[in-house]
This record gives structure tokens, sequence and C-alpha cells, in this order.
């Protein structure tokens, strides 16, 4: 009997946070007072950046301490005049046209980005795919992955992309059920350059209707 009542709890939670999560969460364009709940979630050990983790954050943290007002500028970069990225291994290369969105329920949630070049859908070698995301881990199985690529969409279609390709590890499953669940279909298995270490990737493509 106690067994049964702890699962109609579980159940019940499950659904409050789900409900939650997809009523609650907004992206926001980064700005001064979201700088704080950033800065807590960098100095807990999250990351935006999914293949720099750790090293990312804290540059970003320096960043931020350095001049708030040029990190947070230099998140919606429309004409890729940022300095180059930094790459896995080290290496740099020529930055793109970007912009980034926070993901907020009051609180910092993640961080998801969109990169493109004007005029076409190719992107470099260098650039695994057009969108990125991260949830913070106390935020996540909330829908709120989902729901942050599917308010991404009309953004990339602004700037002119009639399908955008975003790019997975093979083990990432919760990856590959957010963009599934925003209508992405796996158009091949590839091999990430040497830049990310010539591991296997999964390439899908959400065309934007
Ligand atoms: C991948 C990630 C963004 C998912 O964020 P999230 O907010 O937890 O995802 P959602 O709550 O929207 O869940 C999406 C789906 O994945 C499933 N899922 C979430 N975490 C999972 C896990 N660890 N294992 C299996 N499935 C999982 C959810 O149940 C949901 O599936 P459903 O549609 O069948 O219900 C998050 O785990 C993360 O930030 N990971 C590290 C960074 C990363 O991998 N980014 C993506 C790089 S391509």
């Amino acid at each position: 009997m106690q067994a049964l009542a702890s699962v109609f709890r579980h159940i019940a939670r499950s659904l409050v946070l789900c409900l939650v999560g997809h009523l609650g969460m907004q992206l926001v364009r980064p700005a001064p007072e979201h700088l704080a709940s950033y800065v807590a979630a960098l100095e807990d050990g999250w990351s935006a950046d999914n293949e720099r983790g750790v090293e990312a954050a804290r540059e970003e943290l320096s960043r931020i301490q350095a001049d708030p007002a040029a990190f947070l500028a230099s998140l919606e970069d429309r004409e890729g005049t940022g300095p180059p990225v930094t790459l896995p291994d080290g290496s740099t290369a020529r930055r793109l046209p970007s912009i980034r969105r926070w993901l907020w329920d009051g609180e910092l949630c993640g961080s998801i980005g969109l990169r493109w070049q004007p005029g076409t859908t190719a992107l470099p070698p260098h650039c695994l795919g057009h969108i990125g995301y991260s949830v913070v881990p106390w935020k996540r199985r909330l829908g709120y992955a989902k729901s942050a690529l599917g308010l991404m969409l009309p953004e990339a279609k602004a700037v002119g992309l009639p399908y955008v390709e975003i790019t997975t590890d093979p083990e990432n499953i919760a990856s590959q059920r957010v963009i599934e669940a925003n209508g992405g279909v796996l158009v091949e298995h590839f091999i990430k350059p040497q830049q990310f270490g010539c591991k296997p990737g999964l390439r899908f493509r959400i065309m934007l209707t």
C-alpha cells in the first residue's frame, strides 16, 4: 500500500514539474538582470559549452568579471564580428554570426545558441550544427530543452534558414529526443572533425516550414 502511495506521489510530482516546465520557461535575451543567476550556475560547475566544459566556463567567468556589459553584448553577434572561437583541441576558427538565448523560469535554466552563415545553409566543418543547447543539471527532465529548441526555431527561420542541422553524440538519447520532438529527422552518421577528436556523431535536420 505504501509502495503504491509512493508511486502515485512520484507520478503526481512528475506531472506538476512537467506542467510548470512547459508554462514557466521562456527564452530571454541575456541582460544584466539575468547575469547573477548565470554566474551562480557557472560557479556551480555548469557550462554552456558542451565541448569545452569547465574550461569555457572559467573563461566566461573572467570575461564577466572584467566587463559584464561587453560579455552580454558579445552574446548577440549577428555580424560575426567577435574574436575567433576556441575549439576543443585548442585551435581557433573564424566566428560565425550567432545569437545566444538563456532559458529562464525566474532563474537561469540553461543556454541555447544559434549560428549560421548568411545566404547559405552550409556550415564550415569546424561548426557542429546550427543550434546547440545545455540545461543546468538541476532543471533537467522538465521539458525545458524541448521547449527551448521549439522557441529558437522561429529565430533560425528569421535569419533566412530553410532548415537547421543539429548534431549529437550517438549515446546522447536525451538530446536526440529533444530534436525528434521538434520534428528532427536523422540525416547521417558522421565522424567529427579532428578538432573534436574524430569521434562519431549523428546529424539531424529540422525543416522550418
Ligand atoms: C540534452 C539536454 C539538453 C536535455 O535537456 P532536458 O531539459 O532535460 O530535456 P527535456 O526535459 O526537454 O527532455 C527531452 C526528452 O529527453 C528525455 N530525457 C531527458 N534526460 C534523459 C536522460 N538522461 N536519459 C534518457 N532520456 C532523457 C526526456 O524524458 C524527454 O523524453 P520524452 O520526450 O520522451 O518525454 C540536457 O540533458 C543537457 O543539457 N545535457 C548536457 C548538454 C547536452 O548534451 N546538450 C546537447 C548537445 S547536442
